[in-house]
């Protein structure tokens, strides 16, 4: 027979107003192999049908069951519960919008972030489908390709001192999608192009290096590499324009 779990889950529907948040108490026996994914379906299954949370791919993918789970961001699909203690605490990540219990909103905080860092590629010619596809090395592929793990899941977001203290702060997750548009030859941004998206105070100047972001990435991309050579490049970028300004 396995543990019995007890569970305190954070209660609240923010279109009900009138409902004051709240932790609920539940307790379930746990089987093996049991990830907090699996704890909150059968609790919706068999004890409390209202209870909200997200999840999509339960493979780690899609990133849309990561909670806090005893104060930790963390995916809820990957978490086994044998890694936890008896008592588990579950709320939902801060900073991101919340919509009820354990949901939260990141899909829209990840697109306006998208949108504020032009999150796509950068040409100044006009697109010709006529024209031959462009090569790169199997090097440059794969340093993009690593660039491009992120699963948006918001665990970098959440675990970061700045971003809950600063709430247009891009954080970790952002700094990471321009790294990968900086190593893309595609994008013909220049310095100052992307100095305007990323250099400005609420982007790579409000990051003061904690790593918390590296702590809890459940992708384990190492985002304080990312996040060093973004730096570099701005700070490569403010130096040439002063040395500019000072011939002109
Ligand atoms: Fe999640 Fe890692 Fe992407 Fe941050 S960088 S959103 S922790 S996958
Ligand atoms: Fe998709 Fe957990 S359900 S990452």
């Amino acid at each position: 027979m396995g543990r019995n779990l007890r569970l305190s889950i954070f209660r609240y529907r923010s279109n009900r107003s009138k409902i004051e948040p709240r932790m609920q108490e539940y307790t379930i026996e746990e089987e093996p192999h049991m990830t907090i994914y699996i704890v909150l379906t059968k609790l919706r299954e068999n004890q409390d049908p209202s209870l909200l949370f997200d999840f999509s791919c339960r493979a780690g993918i899609c990133g849309s069951c990561a909670i806090l789970i005893n104060g930790r961001p963390k995916l809820g699909c990957k978490t086994l519960t044998e890694t936890l203690p008896e008592e588990i605490v579950l709320k939902p990540l801060p900073t991101f919008k919340l919509i009820g219990d354990l949901s939260v909103d990141s899909g829209a905080w990840f697109r306006e972030v998208n949108i504020r860092l032009e999150s796509w590629i950068h040409q100044r010619e006009p697109f010709d489908p006529s024209s031959e596809e462009e090569r790169m090395s199997n090097k440059t592929a794969l340093e993009i390709f690593e660039s491009e793990r992120c699963i948006e899941c918001g665990c970098c977001i959440a675990a970061c001192v700045p971003a809950n203290m600063r709430e247009d702060f891009i954080g970790a997750a952002g700094i990471y999608h321009v790294g990968r548009f900086m190593i893309d030859p595609r994008d013909q941004r220049d310095e100052a192009e992307y100095f305007k998206v990323v250099g400005m105070e609420a982007g790579i100047v409000t990051c003061t290096g904690l790593m918390e972001c590296d702590n809890y990435c459940p992708q384990e991309i190492p985002l304080q590499e990312q996040i060093a050579y973004v730096r570099r490049r701005m700070l490569r970028s403010l130096f040439g324009w002063r040395r500019k300004s000072a011939r002109a």
